[in-house]
């Protein structure tokens, strides 16, 4: 593993801040990839790492996905992520003591980095984080936050998976369509009930066997093995559970059309986009069509959105999705880098074609 003078030479984003905190034996990352559209924004993860420099390393490579997504999506933020890079994930007063150290350090960062939850954390540590912190985003709706952002990013995906319809069939019409679901928990739960509500013809699959046989059951779906879901025959697959799903051997195998879920980081290899537009599969871009949490948090708490105005919003994450579809077709490139010139674009600058205006305020604001 490299140093971490060497991770910051290669890295390109703007600052990391660090802090060994010294009671837990705990390492604080905060990075700060691009203040470029605004502040930084991102999810404090916290893990344990082989090494400090594991941490650090991810805390960069994330951030620096984050300013893709702020831009592709119009939010007004920069990319930023932060890592607690822990020696094991505390519990009670030890974490709520950890957690007090991490939102002064982020205090004091003046609003150049605002954070939310990410893996390992939740709604209830952002509300210990609010406690000496004001940029922080999720706490609770009883003390005023916009909640799990689950919800959000269900609902997005969901839109983005009828853009994907409308691209490949001329319809969004759901009834008739096959769509599996990979992964019931926060967003995977709430986009198979919309689904269904929908009129899907809908598959679902969990690691979780109990949690599969209770959504199937609640709304009329399938149980598909967890080790079957990728060779499924379906017309959309939205992985909504772990990464790197899509690689050289998964890509091989996939009986769908399209692609189309809210899992981070679902390309094994950035390669990955371009094997699946070879295989006639179209992918919708993971970090454009689950961005629908960053549009609920921030409209909810910043911007003074309800929630028709939210769901405009969320709803512009499909136009999103089109567009960068049409800009792929058009090109000849894989939408993986269509949604890339699409960010790029509006980082220098240049709106472009394909907007990508889902976190511009339309109206109510
Ligand atoms: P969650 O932890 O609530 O649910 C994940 C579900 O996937 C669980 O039911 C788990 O049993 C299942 N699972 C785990 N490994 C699996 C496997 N190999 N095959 C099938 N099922 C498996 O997570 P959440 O919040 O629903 O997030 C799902 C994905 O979406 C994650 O990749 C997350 O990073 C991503 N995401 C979530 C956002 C949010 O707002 N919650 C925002 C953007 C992305």
């Amino acid at each position: 593993m490299r140093s971490f003078e060497e991770l910051l030479r290669s890295w390109g984003g703007e600052q990391a801040v660090f802090r060994y905190d010294e009671p837990s034996g705990s390492w604080m990352f905060v990075c700060i990839h691009s203040t470029t559209l605004g502040p930084a924004g991102g999810g404090t993860r916290m893990l344990v790492y082989p090494t400090p420099a594991d941490g650090l390393a991810d805390a960069m490579r994330l951030s620096a996905a984050m300013t893709l997504k702020m831009a592709v999506v119009g939010a007004p933020f920069g990319g930023g992520k932060a890592v607690l890079a822990v020696p094991a994930l505390p519990g009670g007063e030890e974490r709520r003591k950890l957690l007090l150290r991490y939102g002064a350090l982020v205090s004091s960062l003046g609003g150049m980095f605002r954070t939310a939850a990410d893996v390992n954390t939740s709604t209830p540590d952002l509300d210990v984080l609010a406690e000496v912190c004001p940029y922080v985003y999720g706490r609770s709706e009883t003390l005023g936050g916009g909640g799990d952002s689950g919800r959000g990013t269900a609902r997005g995906v969901f839109h983005g998976i009828l853009a994907s319809l409308r691209h490949v069939y001329g319809t969004d019409e759901l009834r008739g369509r096959t769509v599996l679901v990979q992964g019931l928990g926060s967003v995977g739960g709430r986009l198979a009930a919309d689904l269904a509500a929908g009129g899907a013809d809908l598959l679902v699959s969990d690691v979780d066997a109990v949690r599969a046989q209770g959504v199937a059951a609640s709304l009329g779906a399938r149980v598909v093995a967890p080790e079957q879901a990728l060779a499924a025959e379906c017309d959309v697959f939205a992985p909504c559970a772990v990464g790197g799903v899509l690689s050289r051997d998964s890509v091989s195998i996939l009986r769908c059309r399209i692609v189309a879920g809210a899992a981070n980081n679902q390309l094994a290899a950035p390669e990955d986009a371009e094997r699946l537009r070879a295989a006639g599969i179209l992918y919708a871009p993971d970090y454009v069509i689950n961005a629908g949490g960053i549009l609920q948090l921030l409209g909810l708490e910043d911007l003074g959105w309800d929630e028709e105005v939210l769901e405009e919003h969320l709803a512009g994450i499909g136009a999103t999705v089109g567009e960068i579809f049409l800009l792929a077709e058009r090109e000849g490139i894989s939408t993986g880098r269509a949604a890339e010139r699409v960010a790029l674009a509006r980082l220098s600058g240049d709106q472009g074609s394909a907007s990508g205006d889902a976190g511009r305020p339309r109206r109510g604001t």
